[in-house]
């Protein structure tokens, strides 16, 4: 059902891009009409916009011209077609949803949230993995899918990873990863596929995805939030 070009056409949002290596294979390879990459780390951005840039680099000394810089920059995709890819620095549980010039709620056909889930739970708790499947939601547009690889909850032992903050934190989730796709069905989104892990690869890498639509027939929502 999810086939190679599930993304063709869309306008997409990657939570927690890093330094934008899925953002740009969606972009260069799944043919998606426009990217947008966010993380709330900057110094992640600078190193997606530097990787960007490289890349619409090299097709432009291939194509024997330059492009003009910008925020948003067009990185040619192996299908033959364009798609404007931007990198923003923000935290996507505080980021708004109206944006300038047009203070036009910013609504995606697509969001992708990889290996993000067990980071949230650790600074924000259950609230913090509430507040973002919320705010998904409200940014998808009717028929918009929601693909999400959350972090198993034997991942989240790991001590290295575990500050006496963080380990408060997660002494008090209730709310673990198996938990999740009931929560995403209670707020409205309707199940879609789940791609199992890969056989192959390290262990802590094998990890399912699942993918969830928003329905297209909605009531129209209040914009807050
Ligand atoms: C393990 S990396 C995953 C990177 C990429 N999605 C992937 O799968 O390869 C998690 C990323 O989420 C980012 N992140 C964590 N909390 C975030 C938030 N509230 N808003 C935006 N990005 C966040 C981190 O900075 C980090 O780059």
């Amino acid at each position: 059902e999810l086939g190679k070009d599930c993304l063709a056409g869309l306008k997409v949002l990657d939570i927690g891009c890093n330094t934008g290596e899925i953002s740009l294979a969606v972009a260069r390879h799944l043919g998606a009409r426009r990217v947008i990459g966010c993380d709330i780390d900057e110094s992640l951005v600078e190193a997606a916009i530097s990787n960007r840039d490289a890349l619409v680099e090299s097709s432009a000394s291939a194509a024997g011209g330059s492009k003009a810089s910008s925020a948003s920059k067009s990185v040619t995709s192996t299908g033959g077609g364009s798609c404007k890819v931007t990198f923003r620095a923000e935290d996507f549980l505080e980021s708004p949803l109206q944006r300038p010039p047009s203070d036009e709620p910013e609504l995606f056909e697509a969001i992708l949230c990889f290996s993000v889930t067990k980071w949230i739970h650790f600074v924000k708790g259950d609230a913090g993995i509430r507040k973002l499947f919320k705010r998904v939601f409200k940014r998808l547009t009717p028929g918009g899918i929601f693909v999400l690889e959350p972090q198993e909850w034997s991942s989240y032992k790991k001590k290295r990873h575990l500050s006496p903050a963080i380990r408060q934190t997660v002494a008090g989730i209730e709310m673990r990863p198996e938990a999740f796709d009931d929560f995403l069905l209670s707020i409205g989104f309707e199940r879609k596929a789940t791609i199992a892990p890969p056989a192959e690869g390290p262990q802590g890498f094998r990890r399912s995805i699942r993918v969830f639509t928003k329905p297209a027939a909605l009531q129209a929502e209040p914009l807050s939030g």
